[in-house]
């Protein structure tokens, strides 16, 4: 009886400390997190949704809905699927195509948001938006405080994201918003599917599409570095005391000469193209006037042409825009890259569109000098029988690894 009572006792011991144990586990462990990102097939998404599943599965997940799960058009759909996810926090990175309808701008890029935003109201939870430089007028070292007037001049785009930012506020004061605004100006990085912003100019020298320079000396602009701002976001997520309705620019700390940035590209895509000669502002305008008038009038025999939307920021390429870093340097956020700026960046940008764009058929340029060819690729354009044969020889088994 006495040896039953002591293991009984001793019993009961292990289970406390166990017990115990656990308990002080639970309290340690940070709860792992779940975010939604909205926008994440896009180029500043998916550098999101990339960084939270390589580098953050531990501790953050992150469910990524294409637009066709979750149309942010749809309250219903945000409504139903907050709901049923029942995230710790919302990143919002979608937008319409910049030069979309005014409809399509403002149910996408305003309505969407203030209905998300809505939605992190009632759970409880922060929401994080990627606003554009686009809001702000032209000028040097521009702070977090300027912003054009909302007036109808503004194009569908810069007055749909002005918009949000001045809602995002006013919810903020009224409703208690947790929310931080990461104010993004030219963006670079990998996985721009569309050709957009910095990308269009790279393509449009690559391509040999720009026969001078289009923009005048000294005329500098802010760059932001999309590999870098997951880490912002992260940090940003991590301390919402110091962030919590804020709005911080997140850009590269030095603004990068226009005309520099050409004559690298040009330099290193070792091109003739575009020659050194500065087109007037007045003359580029005309043109763009001219191709809109030629573009009409060949929709009349059925031709449909299509001016890259980038041309609504034609003027930008004649004046300077640099956004001030201060805020952002005085934050307790730390560059995890201090050494990485446009210029270093730029030979992986090269390698990895030039194979993007020549993958596409985009340019035909750049393929064999810089990539070679590939024996497979051979083999499936001149031999296709053979190539079927030897797969179904040597590589049709269940991989092992899986089994
Ligand atoms: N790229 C730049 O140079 C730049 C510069 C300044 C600021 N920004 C800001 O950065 C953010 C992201 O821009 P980005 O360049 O990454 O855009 P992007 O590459 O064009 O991607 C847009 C994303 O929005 C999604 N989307 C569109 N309509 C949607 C809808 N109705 N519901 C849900 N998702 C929808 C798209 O998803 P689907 O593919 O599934 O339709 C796509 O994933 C935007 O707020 C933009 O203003 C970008």
């Amino acid at each position: 009886m006495v040896y039953f009572i002591s293991i009984s006792r001793s019993l009961v011991q292990i289970f406390s400390i166990f017990y115990e144990s656990i308990k002080r586990l639970a309290i340690t462990t940070p709860k792992k997190r779940l975010g939604v990102l909205i926008g994440g097939s896009g180029l500043i998404g998916g550098t999101l949704a990339h960084y939270f599943k390589t580098k953050t599965e531990e501790i953050i997940d992150i469910r990524a809905p294409s637009s066709k799960k979750l149309s942010i058009r749809n309250t219903e759909d945000i409504k139903r699927y907050l709901r049923r996810v029942q995230p710790d926090f919302v990143i919002n990175a979608a937008i319409a195509t910049i030069d979309s309808d005014a409809q399509l701008a403002f149910e996408v890029n305003y309505l969407g948001c203030v209905n998300l935003c809505r939605a992190c109201c009632a759970l409880g939870i922060p929401y994080i938006h990627m606003s554009s430089a686009s809001i702000l007028p032209n000028g040097n070292n521009l702070t977090e405080e300027d912003h054009l007037p909302l007036s109808c001049n503004l194009t569908n785009y810069a007055k749909s994201k002005l918009m949000v930012e001045r809602t995002l506020k006013y919810m903020g004061q009224n409703q208690g918003l947790d929310y931080t605004i990461i104010r993004l100006a030219i963006v670079y990085g990998e996985h721009d599917h569309k050709i957009q912003g910095f990308h269009r100019l790279f393509f449009s020298i690559a391509d040999e599409a720009m026969p001078f320079f289009i923009t005048k000396k000294e005329v500098r602009h802010s760059y932001t570095n999309a590999n870098k701002l997951p880490y912002f976001v992260h940090h940003v997520l991590d301390n919402r005391e110091e962030f919590s309705q804020q709005t911080y620019h997140f850009v590269d700390k030095d603004s990068v000469e226009l005309a520099d940035l050409i004559l690298t590209l040009r330099s290193y895509l070792e091109l003739k193209r575009p020659r050194e000669i500065y087109v007037p502002y007045p003359v580029i305008k005309a043109g763009k006037y001219t191709l809109n008038r030629l573009s009409k009038f060949l929709n009349w025999f059925g031709i449909s042409v299509r001016l890259p939307p980038e041309l609504m920021f034609l003027e930008n390429f004649y004046k300077s825009q640099t956004l001030s870093t201060s805020k952002l340097q005085q934050s307790s956020f730390k560059d995890p890259f201090p050494d990485e700026t446009i210029y270093s960046a730029l030979p992986q940008l090269v390698v990895y569109y030039l194979e993007r764009w020549g993958h596409l058929n985009l340019i035909t340029t750049f393929n064999e000098e810089f990539f070679g060819s590939n024996e497979l690729e051979e083999d499936f354009i001149n031999s296709p029988k053979e190539l079927l044969d030897s797969v179904h020889q040597d590589s049709v088994s269940p991989f092992p690894d899986i089994q």
